[in-house]
């Protein structure tokens, strides 16, 4: 089942999306998604679990095999080409869309929006309307789970608000 609403990509375009999985290699090796797919499958426990900004399936394919009805929200259509190439990704219900925004149908125990992905809307406002998104799909006494890195901002120097960081060229 496909949705598709008449929305850009974003960065995450062709390009990008082709090289996604092999340049994100480090967050799909087990030690570092196992984890975590323990933690989204206790708590979707019985119920269904959305995952906004799903990507090519990296959690939501092995939160799937677990046995959680996975359904997913997302602006690419080329990170969901990549997502329909793998086994078990045909039948995964993938709406296109922003995850701020977009309504789908039915409620879930437990939306989740990992790796960083918060970030990807750069405005409070637009981080706000995400959450509410969130609160519209879930049951009472659901779960969000929002997976973000803390930044190390106690290392700027006194003065400083960004210190620089290297960016892979293949992201460029
Ligand atoms: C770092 S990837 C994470 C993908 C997947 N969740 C994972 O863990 O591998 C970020 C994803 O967020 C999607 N994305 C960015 N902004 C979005 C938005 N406003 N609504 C839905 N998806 C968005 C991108 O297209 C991309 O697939």
């Amino acid at each position: 089942m496909l949705k598709t609403e008449n929305v850009s990509c974003g960065l995450f375009n062709e390009r990008i999306a082709k090289r996604y999985d092999e340049a994100s290699k480090a967050m799909f090796d087990r030690s570092a998604l196992e984890p975590a797919v323990d933690i989204l499958c206790e708590l979707a426990g019985n119920g269904r679990a959305l995952e906004f900004a799903i990507g090519t399936g990296r959690v939501a394919l092995p939160l799937h095999a677990r046995g959680v009805d996975v359904h997913g929200i997302e602006l690419s259509q080329p990170m969901v080409d990549q997502l329909r190439a793998k086994d078990g990704g045909q039948q995964m219900p993938v709406t296109i869309g922003d995850m701020a925004t977009t309504h789908i149908d039915g409620t879930f125990n437990l939306v989740f929006l990992v790796y960083n992905t918060i970030s990807n809307l750069v405005t409070q406002d637009e981080q706000v309307q995400c959450f509410c998104n969130a609160a519209d799909h879930l049951e009472s006494g659901g779960y969000f789970v929002v997976e973000d890195t803390i930044p190390s901002l106690h290392k700027l120097p006194a003065g400083e608000s960004f210190c620089a960081f290297d960016v892979p060229p293949s992201w460029i």
